[in-house]
């Protein structure tokens, strides 16, 4: 299978110096990655700044904001069998990018923001010659929150993980998933690394193609 993986945050310039960010480590996206190599398929991994080293054998594009993963993540759909959007895309940016780095002194009262394209969302309109997978990062309300997301966003698979935890989800290394299917079905993967977690999510992965 050919895989597209989007993984990390995104940084949305507010100046040179500054941006609007979040606490994405890129850990289950490169894990994912990495799963996917070690099981025989080929990745190309669309990554915001992270503290990682690419995958060897990845074909990794390094990005910075939305609107770059956007556009990158377009360029490279032909020929792959499923989207993997594991980014923690930021959902807003400023409307204005200040070209010189904003002094002190001269103070910000406020900032302005508009809300940034989404990648996963946009993928729904590619007549789905591919599967598309997404994540959803919540602190609450979990099973409300990531069936919505799979309607609004025509997901096949979407993959729900608890933010609000301090031993699991973002920056740590040990994640725990439930799986909401568009057919209704609903999994829980417990609590184990993200490395394991992701071995078992390919699997999940290549039976989902066998069946579509
Ligand atoms: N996503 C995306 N592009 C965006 C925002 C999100 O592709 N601009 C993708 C993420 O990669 C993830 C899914 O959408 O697969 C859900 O992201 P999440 O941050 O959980 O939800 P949001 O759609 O941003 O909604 P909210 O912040 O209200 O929870």
């Amino acid at each position: 299978m050919k895989f597209l993986i989007t993984a990390g945050p995104t940084r949305e310039p507010i100046d040179p110096v500054r941006f609007i960010s979040n606490r994405s480590s890129g850990k289950m996206g490169y894990a994912i990655a990495q799963a996917a190599l070690a099981a025989g398929h080929e990745v190309i991994l669309v990554s915001g700044p992270v503290y990682l080293a690419p995958p060897r054998r990845a074909q990794t594009i390094k990005v910075t904001t939305c609107d770059e993963m956007y556009d990158t993540v377009h360029s490279h759909l032909d020929g792959i069998d499923i989207a993997v959007m594991c980014a923690a895309v930021s959902d807003f940016k400023p409307a204005n990018f200040t070209p010189r780095k904003i002094k002190k002194h001269a103070g910000l009262e406020s900032l302005t923001l508009v809300p940034t394209r989404d990648i996963l969302a946009s993928l729904a309109k590619n007549k789905k010659k591919f599967l598309v997978v997404g994540f959803a990062a919540e602190t609450n309300d979990l099973k409300k929150n990531a069936l919505k997301k799979m309607r609004e966003k025509k997901c096949d698979l979407i993959i729900g993980n608890d933010v609000s935890r301090m031993d699991t989800g973002m920056e740590s290394d040990d994640n725990e998933l439930t799986l909401f299917y568009n057919t209704g079905i609903i999994e829980t993967i417990p609590r184990a690394k993200k490395t394991a977690l992701a071995k078992k999510l390919v699997k999940i992965f290549e039976k989902l193609q066998e069946k579509s």
